[in-house]
């Protein structure tokens, strides 16, 4: 079942005489409760096409369907808030709030999504849980490893329970060991929570691991596997 359809998707970016065409005509079927991969050099539109499937930003043409709702008709307001409560992001940086420990970074995720929940303390434990970090709850981040936060950013993406997870370049900044782990991870919450996982990544090791690959190149889908 595709949670995304993607119809020729554009999006230029205008700067004075200038004119990046960003995205190309990207059409995508994205399948529900999948990893998928997206890949592809520097500059050939990964961020873009995240952000505009994420709610984050608008194409220039073309259509967004995310199950029935297409996200280019919607009002701001109601982008936003499918933003909030169906959608989590990793960013390629892990920016996690350094004056606050592992437990109140993820707490401050179920905050931001403005989430209604009895059990605040469980829920955000069994996040932390969830990404084996039960034991570094009380750590701040300079406490923790590299991997260590960029496990903790997870478990912040998804303390909300979004159906979404957009993570770009999430394993950018760790070695391949960790970097492994991260997309191990990942493909757990696939298979256990029935979460669906979008990420970018450089490091074609990772494509194995992945149940669909989409290749980019100057703004155009060149390959899916
Ligand atoms: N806000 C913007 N204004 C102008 N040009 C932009 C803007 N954002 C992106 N671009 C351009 O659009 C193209 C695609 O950028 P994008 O960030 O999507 O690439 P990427 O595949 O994510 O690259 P990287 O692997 O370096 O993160 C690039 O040529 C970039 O310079
Ligand atoms: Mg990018």
């Amino acid at each position: 079942m595709s949670i995304y359809i993607t119809k020729n998707i554009c999006r230029d970016f205008v700067q004075g005489s200038q004119t990046v065409h960003a995205l190309k005509n990207v059409s995508l079927n994205i399948k529900k409760e999948e990893l998928t991969i997206f890949k592809g050099r520097s500059g050939s539109g990964k961020t873009t096409l995240m952000n505009i499937m994420g709610g984050l930003d608008r194409p220039t043409s073309g259509t967004v369907i995310l199950d029935k709702h297409d996200l280019t008709e919607m009002a701001d307001f109601e982008r936003d808030n499918l933003r909030r409560t169906d959608i989590g992001f990793v960013f390629q940086s892990i920016a996690l709030i350094s004056v606050m420990n592992a437990y109140e970074n993820v707490e401050f995720g179920l905050r931001v999504a403005g989430k209604e929940t009895k059990n605040w303390s469980q829920t955000v434990k069994k996040s932390l849980e969830l990404v084996g970090l039960s034991k570094r709850m009380y750590h701040k981040p300079h406490q923790l490893s590299g991997g260590e936060q960029q496990r903790v950013a997870i478990a912040r993406a998804i303390v909300h329970r979004p159906r979404i997870v957009f993570a770009d370049e999430p394993t950018a900044e760790l070695d391949t060991h960790l970097g492994l782990q991260v997309v191990l991870l990942f493909k757990r919450l696939v298979r256990e929570e029935g979460i669906t996982v979008i990420m970018t990544t450089h490091d074609p090791s990772m494509n194995e691991i992945a149940d669909h690959v989409i290749s980019l190149e100057d703004g155009e889908v060149v390959d899916e596997t």
